[in-house]
């Protein structure tokens, strides 16, 4: 099985999940056995404006553990990352982002902001 501990920076309590990355898809939005969609598919709310298409930043989260176990990040991905606001080394997109290894434990911290948060505060 494979774990995944989810962090809010907002100070919501963190949320650990073990998944069998083979029974991927657990929700509808994001790549199969994206961080997106095994938090979704655990009842595990993450920001997803454009419903997982590679198309925004809202669902961006910081890998603290186990970068090198997800999925290569496309161009595309790059591209918009380079937008998110608070971007760090291994930031990734959530719907993107593929969590490959069955033995693994990945670490990410959802950030406080994210640019639809940014926004409607402004
Ligand atoms: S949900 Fe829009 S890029 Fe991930």
């Amino acid at each position: 099985m494979a774990k995944i501990r989810v962090i809010f920076e907002s100070g919501e309590p963190e949320h650990v999940i073990e998944f069998d990355p083979a029974k991927a898809p657990f929700h509808h939005d994001g790549q199969p056995g994206s961080i997106l969609d095994v938090l979704l598919g655990h009842g595990i709310h993450l920001e997803h404006a454009c419903g997982g298409n590679c198309a925004c930043t809202t669902c961006h989260v910081i890998v603290k553990q186990g970068f090198d176990k997800l999925s290569e990040a496309s161009e595309q991905e790059e591209d918009l990352l380079d937008k998110a606001p608070g971007l760090t080394p291994t930031s990734r997109l959530g719907c993107q982002a593929v969590i490959e290894d069955s033995d693994t434990e990945i670490v990410v911290v959802v950030p406080r902001f994210t640019i639809n948060q940014a926004s409607e505060s402004a």
